[in-house]
């Protein structure tokens, strides 16, 4: 059932496995992804049930090129394909009004459908194969739990999901240690003017760039068409708890002996501290900040103090995760 390295002939098994409705987890350049063919409706339940998530919260649709887009969407935006053109294949999950395509199961019964063409060699594989074979996109939420921390290697996967997987026909695709860490910025394309739902490594500066338009604020609906109170958009990485390993996480204070520390390199680790990661940079910081909180909880530390990064774009998604992952 597992690969330690992928190769062809383990993608096109993959692949199979998919068009018969098993679960095939991926690695992608945020963090591994619980895939199944996502107009299979039994496939996605499954997704469900292996993650222990609610029912309600919608999957996003993994594609492999931006011709695709139009199948699962409705509507799109100019400003939509633009960051599709330059950011995809990429770190970013485009919200835009759904097709027929896609069914209640997989937008949790909301109008709107999560898109993302991921940027890593098996991703793209693996989406490409399943699409020659007739497949239309791979519905795909982090490979962990519900609530829980998301997997950035094939291992962290297995220690999530093993107990819940059929061994003898899920499939869990080895591409080593994913390169961004943090999941992808999702962005609402419904209105005249696009807003972040969820921060990471494409920034509201890139954002603008690429579409030459202001984003809406964070959190307040944009209100050029008027009708924004009926629209209630849920998006489970919101949730006040998640991304939450077993231990306590506490943020920005100075660690005790005894307990896990993550923080940039700078900061020195006090006597008796279990130092978890000392990252040089934000993008590394964010590469190896799941792993480290899974590392916590392999040595079985009750605590986990992060000293946050500063500054927006990466750091400020690095944040957001944080702030979830310490309220307990
Ligand atoms: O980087 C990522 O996005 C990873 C990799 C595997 O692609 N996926 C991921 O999926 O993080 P998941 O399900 O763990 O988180 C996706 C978030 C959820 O919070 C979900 O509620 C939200 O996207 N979402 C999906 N479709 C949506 C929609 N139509 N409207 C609003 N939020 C949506
Ligand atoms: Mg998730």
């Amino acid at each position: 059932m597992f690969a330690s390295h992928c190769t062809t002939e383990m993608i096109d098994a993959a692949t199979q496995k998919l068009k018969e409705g098993w679960l095939v987890a991926f690695p992608t350049e945020t963090v591994y992804g619980l895939g199944a063919d996502a107009t299979n409706p039994e496939a996605v339940a499954r997704i469900y049930a292996v993650k222990g998530r609610p029912q309600d919260h919608p999957l996003i649709v993994h594609i492999p090129d931006l011709s695709v887009m139009e199948k699962w969407a409705s509507e799109v935006p100019e400003y939509a394909i633009k960051l599709a053109r330059d950011f995809w294949p990429g770190p970013m999950t485009l919200i835009l009004k759904r097709s027929n395509l896609a069914g209640d199961f997989i937008t949790g019964g909301q109008d709107t459908v999560g898109l993302r063409v991921p940027a890593h060699p098996v991703a793209l594989g693996l989406l490409s194969r399943f699409a020659a074979a007739g497949g239309l996109g791979v519905a795909a939420p982090s490979a962990n739990r519900f609530g829980a921390v998301s997997p950035t290697t094939a291992n962290a996967v297995m220690d999530e999901l093993i107990p819940y997987l059929n061994i003898d026909h899920d499939r869990i695709l080895d591409g080593g240690p994913s390169l961004v860490g943090v999941e992808s910025t999702i962005i609402d394309c419904t209105h005249e003017l696009p807003r972040i739902l969820r921060p990471g490594a494409i920034t509201a500066q890139m954002i603008e760039e690429s579409t030459g338009l202001k984003m809406a604020p964070k959190d307040v609906p944009s209100t050029e068409h008027g009708d924004d109170e009926s629209v209630e958009i849920r998006v489970s990485g919101s949730l006040e708890s998640h991304y939450s390993p077993k231990a306590k996480v506490i943020l920005d204070v100075i660690p005790e002996s005894g307990e896990g520390y993550i923080a940039m390199s700078q900061h020195a680790t006090p006597h008796g501290v279990v130092r978890l990661a000392s990252p040089e940079t934000v993008e590394q910081f964010a590469r190896d900040l799941y792993a480290a909180l899974r590392d916590a909880d392999a040595r079985e530390l009750s605590t986990v103090v992060v000293m946050q990064p500063s500054g927006d774009g990466l750091a400020e998604a690095i944040r957001d995760r944080l702030s979830r992952s310490a309220t307990k």
